[in-house]
């Protein structure tokens, strides 16, 4: 995460590439300063702004990562990942959409395989269609190539999600691809099975690219989420170690990318990383062990659980959550009861309640005012008890 670069020292313009001026640093980190500053001042915060599980890394996941440290596995290794692991990558999907082991691209997170994917699709000018609201980094890394995203408005009559027929209607002759984030965050849906395989076919009709990220794959509530790898082989995929698999600051990820893409990925990989952590892709390699994955699913079970209790619970204080949120952990609530200004809202609530939400401001420009995210990466207690104190508030 960034601070605010207009709150700091700007070098001098001469020196200071134009493309600065439109990445956008994330507005959460003022709410978080303040959590910050009021738990410095004794009063503890109920952080519900996170994006991160609150689990710890499996343990025989940590093992093998000092078992790793301990034996010296501590120097760069293949740029495309180590070969057991990209094996064990293609393994774990279904035999029905199991890609070649060739083809999976180990990354530092997925933030690097996201890099790594517009890096080598993204010319000045291009354009990318993204849904607003959405995960905001997607479109400063387009914009970092020097590509223009194209944000699409989606509301929950498309459960937040691209369809085929928004695509037809934003195309434009720069348009190069389009990214799909499914579960989505800001507001956990997944996109329908059968709109996924309308999109990937209209994407292939325009002769664009395809771009599907997968990280919240694992964590899905209702029918588990299904790979766009069943659909085509010509999507990039982009997945991670960080969430379901507890794995945020080892920073492994990783992505599936078309054949014919694979010699560019490969040159791209070793200038921008070389490798990704050895250590890492050592403890990343127990990830799908039977045990590791019995405890993700315990896991899982317990974030359904608690989305099971926080959604029907912000509804019934006034929030509006139209769909049910059926992956990640977050719930995009329309706070438009309350206030039109989410970002003031998010403060207030947090000077008034002491529990730490993310304005709508940081996934897109629309409606953001009237949205702000929940996430549940927090414990059932403190869940109740974020919920009391929001009663309280919003009743006075
Ligand atoms: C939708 C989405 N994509 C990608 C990322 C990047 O995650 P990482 O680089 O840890 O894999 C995040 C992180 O919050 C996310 O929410």
């Amino acid at each position: 995460m960034c601070s605010d670069p207009a709150a700091e020292k700007q070098p001098p313009p001469a020196t200071r590439a134009r493309r600065m001026d439109s990445i956008r640093p994330f507005y959460v980190m003022e709410v978080l300063e303040r959590a910050f500053a009021l738990e410095r001042a004794g009063h503890p915060v109920i952080h519900l702004e996170v994006g991160e599980p609150d689990f710890p890394t499996p343990a025989p996941v940590v093992e093998a990562g000092m078992r790793a440290l301990a034996e010296g596995r501590t120097r760069y290794v293949q740029a495309l990942g180590l070969p057991e692991l990209r094996a064990a990558i293609a393994d774990h999907y279904p035999q029905t959409c199991r890609p070649h082991t060739d083809r999976v691209v180990v990354t530092p997170g997925s933030s690097g395989a996201l890099q790594l994917v517009f890096g080598v699709l993204i010319d000045p000018g291009d354009e990318v269609l993204l849904a607003d609201p959405g995960y905001p980094c997607n479109a400063n890394f387009v914009r970092l190539y020097g590509g223009e995203p194209v944000l699409i408005p989606v509301g929950p009559d498309t459960d937040y999600q691209l369809t085929a027929d928004l695509i037809a209607q934003h195309w434009s002759e720069r348009t190069k691809a389009v990214l799909v984030g499914t579960p989505s965050n800001p507001t956990g849906t997944l996109i329908d099975p059968i709109e996924m395989a309308h999109v990937t076919a209209r994407v292939a009709e325009l002769r664009g690219q395809l771009v599907v990220d997968e990280i919240y794959h694992g964590l899905a509530y209702g029918d588990p989420a299904r790979s766009a790898l069943h659909d085509s082989d010509e999507v990039f995929v982009v997945n991670s170690f960080s969430k379901y698999y507890g794995m945020t600051g080892w920073r492994i990820g990783w992505m599936v990318a078309p054949e014919a893409f694979m010699p560019d990925v490969a040159k791209l990989s070793q200038n921008l990383f070389i490798s990704t952590s050895t250590p890492a892709q050592c403890a990343a390699l127990h990830a799908f062990d039977t045990e590791v994955i019995d405890e993700l699913e315990r896991r899982r079970q317990l974030l359904q659980r608690r989305r099971d209790f926080l959604v029907p619970a912000l509804r019934d204080l006034g929030f509006k959550i139209p769909v049910m949120p059926q992956g990640a952990f977050y719930v995009y609530a329309d706070c438009s009861n309350f206030s039109d200004d989410s970002d003031r809202f998010a403060l207030e609530l947090l000077e008034h309640t002491r529990v730490g939400i993310t304005p709508g401001r940081d996934f897109g420009t629309y409606r953001h005012h009237e949205h702000v995210r929940f996430s549940y990466a927090n414990t059932l207690e403190n869940l109740e008890q974020a919920v009391e104190r929001l009663r309280a508030f919003l009743a006075s």
